[in-house]
C-alpha cells in the first residue's frame, strides 16, 4: 500500500499530471519514476519487491518531495487489479498516464521447453498488461482523454529461436496495444507501444551478447519524450526500426536459416 507521504498541493493555475508505472522497482520502470517526476508528474509505482520499490520512491521524493508513491502488488493477482487501480487513481486524485513495464524473461536453453517458465512470461508480460490496461482504457475512454504506454520489445516483432514464449508474449502485447489504439484514438486517448532493443538491466544479466545496449536512464528519457510527442510506436534506440523493418519482411524460408 502507499506510504503516508502527502501529495504536494499544486500551485494556483498549475496542472499537476498524474502517472502510474506498473513494474517500477528496477530497470526501465525504476528509471521512469524520476524521469516522470522531473517532468512534474506525481507518480504511483507498482511492483512486488517492497524494499526496492520504497528505495526508488524515496530517491525521487528526496529530490521532489511527495512526487512518488509505492503500491506493492503482484500483477498475476489479476482479480486485485481493478480495485487497486481505483485506489491509486483516487489516491493521486486523477490519472493522465498509465505505463505497463512489468515483464520477465527467464533464461531458456535452445532445447528447453518448460511450461512453467512459458506460463509465467505470458502471465506477467501479457495477461498482467491486459488486467491493468483494460482498467486504464475504461477510465480514459469515459474521460475522453489519457495516455496508455506498453513496453513491448524488438523481440516481439518476429518468432525467433531464442525464447518462444517471450517472443509470443511481446507479440501478443503489441497486437493488444494496437487494438486499444484503434479503439481509443477516436475517443481522445493515445496508446504508445515502446519496443526496446537491449537495455542494461537485471533482465539482461544472463545475456552474453548485447547489441547496441542503452542504459535504463536513456531508455526512460526516450519513453518520456515519446509520451510528450504522443507517438504510436517507438523503437529504442531508433535504429532498431530499420532492422525490424528488414527482419519482419524476410521470407520465413530465409529467416529460419539465419541464427537470429
Ligand atoms: N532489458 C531489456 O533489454 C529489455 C528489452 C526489451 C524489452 N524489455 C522490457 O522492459 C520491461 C522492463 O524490464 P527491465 O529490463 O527493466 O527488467 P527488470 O529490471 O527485471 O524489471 C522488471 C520489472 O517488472 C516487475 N515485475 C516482474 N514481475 C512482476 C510481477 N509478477 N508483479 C509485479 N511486477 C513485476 C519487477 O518488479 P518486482 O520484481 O519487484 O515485482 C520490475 O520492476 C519488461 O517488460 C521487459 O520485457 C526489456
Amino acid at each position: 500500500m502507499a506510504d503516508e507521504m502527502k501529495i504536494p498541493a499544486p500551485r494556483p493555475l498549475e496542472y499537476q499530471p498524474k502517472a502510474l508505472v506498473i513494474g517500477a522497482s528496477s530497470g526501465i520502470g525504476a528509471a521512469l519514476m524520476p524521469a516522470l517526476a522531473a517532468q512534474g508528474y506525481i507518480v504511483a509505482g507498482v511492483a512486488r519487491r517492497q524494499s526496492e520499490l520504497a528505495a526508488v520512491c524515496a530517491a525521487v521524493n528526496d529530490k521532489w518531495p511527495g512526487r512518488a508513491h509505492p503500491f506493492v502488488h503482484d500483477v498475476t493477482d489479476y482479480a486485485a487489479a481493478p480495485a487497486l487501480f481505483q485506489e491509486i487513481a483516487h489516491y493521486l486524485n486523477g490519472l493522465d498516464l498509465v505505463v505497463y513495464v512489468a515483464g520477465v524473461m527467464p533464461p531458456v536453453a535452445a532445447n528447453e521447453y518448460e511450461f512453467s517458465k512459458d506460463r509465467l512470461m505470458v502471465e506477467v508480460n501479457l495477461l498482467g498488461a491486459m488486467a491493468w490496461l483494460d482498467q486504464a482504457a475504461i477510465r480514459f475512454e469515459r474521460d475522453r482523454r489519457g495516455h496508455i504506454v506498453g513496453i513491448g520489445s524488438i523481440a516481439g516483432d518476429r518468432g525467433r529461436r531464442g525464447n518462444p514464449a517471450y517472443h509470443a508474449s511481446k507479440a501478443g502485447l503489441h497486437t493488444y496495444l494496437e487494438s486499444l489504439r484503434n479503439r481509443l484514438s477516436q475517443r481522445g486517448v493515445t496508446v504508445t507501444t515502446i519496443k526496446p532493443g537491449m537495455v542494461q538491466t537485471q533482465m539482461l544479466e544472463h545475456v552474453d551478447k548485447k547489441m547496441w545496449p542503452v542504459s535504463a536512464t536513456d531508455a526512460a528519457a526516450q519513453i518520456v519524450a515519446a509520451v510528450g510527442q504522443r507517438r504510436q510506436t517507438v523503437y529504442i534506440p531508433a535504429r532498431w526500426r530499420f532492422v525490424s523493418l528488414v527482419i519482419r519482411h524476410l521470407p520465413s524460408i530465409i529467416f529460419r536459416r539465419l541464427n537470429l
